[in-house]
């Protein structure tokens, strides 16, 4: 099978960047989209054909060609800087996205895969959470709300064909760590390595489902290829979660660090607990395969090659 041409926006993100990577290594031709407000130049393989633009800019639609798939990733997504500032959140998250959306159809693009966030489920108690049960309240989640939306009518309407990918806390190399509250992996093994007490907000008890980027790679293998995820929305986690305590427990013991973290008030617009209804995504085929033990290892490896967590200033 001929391999269609790849469109990455937010290539220089953390699940971009990852993707480009990984889509390389299999032969396909990527071009990457980013305005760089949040991700970073040297992360982006060097084969991307890589442009900076904003997606709200419209002349995105030139770097768009018939046929082209494209990944939708680009977004501002920092639940506590969606708080600050709704305006902001509203023109890159569902304006830009409507840009995008547009200038896909404009040039007949294959199919677009945008990321949407288990964000959706935080006024839902349904645990594990299937992808019917949609209750958004912070401004990030409602703006991921409105993209669906304007997915679903750009299908309806003008034969946009998409597939929504619901993310729960994917992690692995190249997180953003800069952002003003950094995943908690990334803080708590950079804040170790340094020797330096993590913070942990609220009573550490909130619960997160957590998937490795590497599984959500090879579900993003799928909708390139199998067309039954056309017109789908399927969630991507582990099925499994853990306690922000239980994070830093099993970080701590790995980094053999006595050192006890630092409790600040909990964030706002944060979901106690998360937890994929993964039915949907399994019944393709697909199945998680790296252990949080793994995992873990694999991001503590990574920082201690890349000296990171030396080389960077870190509230
Ligand atoms: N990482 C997760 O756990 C997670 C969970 C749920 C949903 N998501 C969603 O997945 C997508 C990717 O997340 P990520 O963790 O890689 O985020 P990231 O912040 O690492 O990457 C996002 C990229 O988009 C770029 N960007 C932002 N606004 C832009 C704009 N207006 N124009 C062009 N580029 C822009 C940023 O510079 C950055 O490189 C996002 O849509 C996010 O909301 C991620």
């Amino acid at each position: 099978m001929i391999k269609p041409r790849v469109v990455i926006t937010g290539v220089a993100g953390f699940i971009g960047s990852n993707l480009a990577d990984f889509l390389i290594n299999r032969g396909y031709q990527v071009v990457g989209l980013d305005n760089l407000a949040y991700g970073m130049e040297s992360q982006i393989p060097v084969a991307v054909e890589f442009h900076k633009i904003d997606i709200t800019d419209i002349k995105i639609v030139n770097y768009i060609q018939p046929r082209d798939v494209i990944f939708h990733l680009a977004a501002k997504n920092c639940i506590n800087d969606c708080q600050q500032d709704p305006v902001d959140t509203a023109f890159n998250n569902v304006y830009g996205s409507v840009c995008l959306f547009e200038a896909a159809v404009k040039k007949q693009a294959k199919k677009v895969i945008y990321a949407e966030s288990s964000a959706l489920y935080e006024g839902s108690t349904l645990l594990p959470t299937p992808e019917a049960e949609v209750k958004p309240e912070s401004f990030y989640s409602v703006s991921k709300y409105s993209e669906m939306m304007f997915a679903k009518a750009y299908a309806k309407h003008y034969g946009l064909c998409t597939t929504a990918l619901r993310y729960f806390c994917v992690y692995g190399p190249r997180q953003d760590y800069r952002r003003t509250i950094p995943p908690v992996m990334s803080a708590f093994i950079i804040k170790l390595l340094r020797k330096e007490k993590p913070i942990i907000y609220g009573t550490g008890n909130r619960r997160r489902d957590f998937i490795h980027v590497d599984d959500v790679n090879e579900f993003h293998l799928q909708c390139i290829d199998n067309e039954k995820t056309n017109g789908e929305v399927y969630n991507l986690g582990s099925g499994e979660n853990y306690s922000v305590k239980e994070i830093y427990q099993a970080i701590a013991k790995k980094l053999n660090s006595q050192t006890q973290p630092e409790y600040k008030p909990a964030l706002p617009g944060e979901a106690e607990i998360t937890l994929a209804d993964i039915t949907k995504a399994k019944s393709l085929g697909w199945q998680p395969n790296t252990s949080l033990e793994q995992g873990l290892q694999g991001l503590i490896n990574y920082y201690q090659e890349t000296g990171i967590p030396w080389k960077i200033s870190m509230s």
